[in-house]
C-alpha cells in the first residue's frame, strides 16, 4: 500500500501533462497506446495529434484507405502496427457499432491489443484493475523488490507480471498504472536514476543493498542460427552402411554420422537427388525416401538443426561400408541415436 499510494502522490505533482490524459474514451487510450509501443512518449506525442486531428473518432479512421494510415504512421516503425490499427478500427466501427469491448478480456481479443493495452485500456477507461507491465515497470518493480530474475525469460516475465497484479488495487487503477510508468521513465532511470530525493527509498531493496545500477536483469540472448541437415542412411542389398567420424572442428568432432548433405533451406526429395554433392556419392539407380515427414528439429546452445534422414536403398557398391548389425558399436551423437531408435523398429 504504502508503495502503491507513494506512487499515486508522485504522479499528482510530477506526471507529464499529454493530451490523451485529458481523456478518458477508449479510442483515443487505445490509439495513443498503439503509438506508445516500442516508442518513446517524446516522438510518439506528435503522430497521436496527426492521427486524432485526421481521425477524430473511430469511424473516421475505420473509413480511411490503407495507405493513408501507413502514410500518417510513416517514420514510426514497426508497420504491423499501423495494419492492425486500421484493422481494428473498422472491426469496432464495422462489427461492434463503434463501440470498444470494456474489459481486459474483451479488449485482448481485438487485432494488435496484447496484455500491456489491454491493461493500459481496461484501467485507464473502465477503471479495472489490470497491471500494465512495459520496461518501466519492470524497472521499478524489481529494482523497490530487489528481484534479479530476467525480465526477458517466459518465467521472468510471468512473475512480474504476477506481482505488478497483486500490487494493484480497485482504487485508481489507471492513475496507478499510469504512475508507475511515468516514474519509471521519468525518476527511477535506468542510468541515474534520482534514489536521493526517491520518495520509495526508504522501503527499496536495491537501494538498500546498493544494487540498483545491477537491476532489471536481462538475459543477453545468444542468436541461434538455423542449419538444414539431410542424413543419407544408406541400406544396401547387403544390408550394410556408411557411417563415417565427423572430422575438422565444430559439434560433435569425432563422432560418428551417415553421410551429410547440408542444404541452405529445408529440401524436396527433387533438389536432393539434383543436388552435386548428393549425385557424386549415390549412384543414379537408387531408391530415395524420406523417413520423418516432419523435419527433428535438435536444439544445441547456438544452433537448430532441422534434421531430414533419407533412407537411401542402392545395391553394394565400392566404399567404407560397415554391417548394419554392428552401428551401435560407434559413438554418435544424441540425434542420430534417437534416429537408430526410431528407425530400428521399422526394419
Ligand atoms: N507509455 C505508454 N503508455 C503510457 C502511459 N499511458 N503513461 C505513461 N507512459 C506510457
Amino acid at each position: 500500500m504504502f508503495f502503491y499510494k507513494t506512487l499515486i502522490n508522485w504522479y499528482l505533482k510530477n506526471n507529464r501533462e499529454l493530451p490523451w490524459r485529458k481523456v478518458r474514451n477508449p479510442y483515443e487510450i487505445w490509439l495513443s497506446e498503439i503509438i506508445l509501443q516500442q516508442t518513446r512518449v517524446a516522438q510518439g506525442l506528435p503522430y497521436f495529434l496527426k492521427f486524432t486531428e485526421a481521425f477524430p473518432t473511430v469511424f473516421d479512421l475505420a473509413a480511411a484507405e490503407e495507405s493513408e494510415v501507413l502514410k500518417l504512421w510513416q517514420g514510426l516503425g514497426y508497420y504491423s502496427r499501423a495494419r492492425n490499427l486500421h484493422f481494428t478500427a473498422k472491426y469496432v466501427a464495422n462489427e461492434l457499432k463503434g463501440v470498444f469491448p470494456e474489459t481486459y478480456e474483451g479488449l485482448l481479443k481485438l487485432k494488435g491489443v496484447g496484455d500491456y493495452t489491454a491493461s493500459a485500456i481496461a484501467s485507464i477507461c473502465f477503471d479495472e484493475p489490470a497491471a500494465v507491465v512495459d520496461g518501466n515497470v519492470y524497472r521499478v518493480l524489481s529494482r523497490f523488490f530487489g528481484i534479479d530474475k530476467p525480465i526477458n525469460t517466459t518465467k521472468g516475465i510471468k512473475e512480474f507480471k504476477v506481482l505488478a497484479q497483486s500490487i494493484i488495487q480497485e482504487e485508481e487503477p489507471g492513475r496507478y498504472n499510469q504512475a508507475i510508468m511515468d516514474f519509471g521513465a521519468l525518476h527511477c532511470k535506468p542510468q541515474i536514476p534520482l534514489c536521493n530525493e526517491c520518495p520509495l527509498a526508504s522501503n527499496c531493496v536495491a537501494f538498500e543493498k546498493n544494487i540498483v545500477g545491477d537491476l532489471p536483469v536481462k538475459l543477453k540472448k545468444i542468436k541461434v542460427k538455423k542449419r538444414f541437415f539431410n542424413y543419407l542412411v544408406i541400406v544396401t542389398d547387403k544390408d550394410e552402411t556408411i557411417f563415417s567420424e565427423r572430422t575438422g572442428k565444430g559439434i560433435w568432432q569425432g563422432l560418428y554420422q551417415f553421410p551429410l548433405i547440408e542444404s541452405k533451406n529445408s529440401v524436396s526429395i527433387d533438389e536432393l537427388v539434383s543436388n552435386e554433392d548428393f549425385i557424386s556419392l549415390i549412384p543414379n539407380n537408387a531408391e530415395v525416401s524420406l523417413f520423418n515427414q516432419k523435419e527433428v528439429i535438435h536444439k544445441l546452445s547456438h544452433q537448430h538443426l532441422y534434421t531430414k534422414f533419407w533412407i537411401v536403398n542402392i545395391n553394394k557398391m565400392q566404399g567404407d561400408f560397415i554391417p548394419w548389425k554392428k552401428i551401435d558399436e560407434y559413438p554418435t551423437s544424441v540425434l542420430i541415436s534417437n534416429f537408430l531408435k526410431d528407425y530400428t523398429k521399422t526394419k
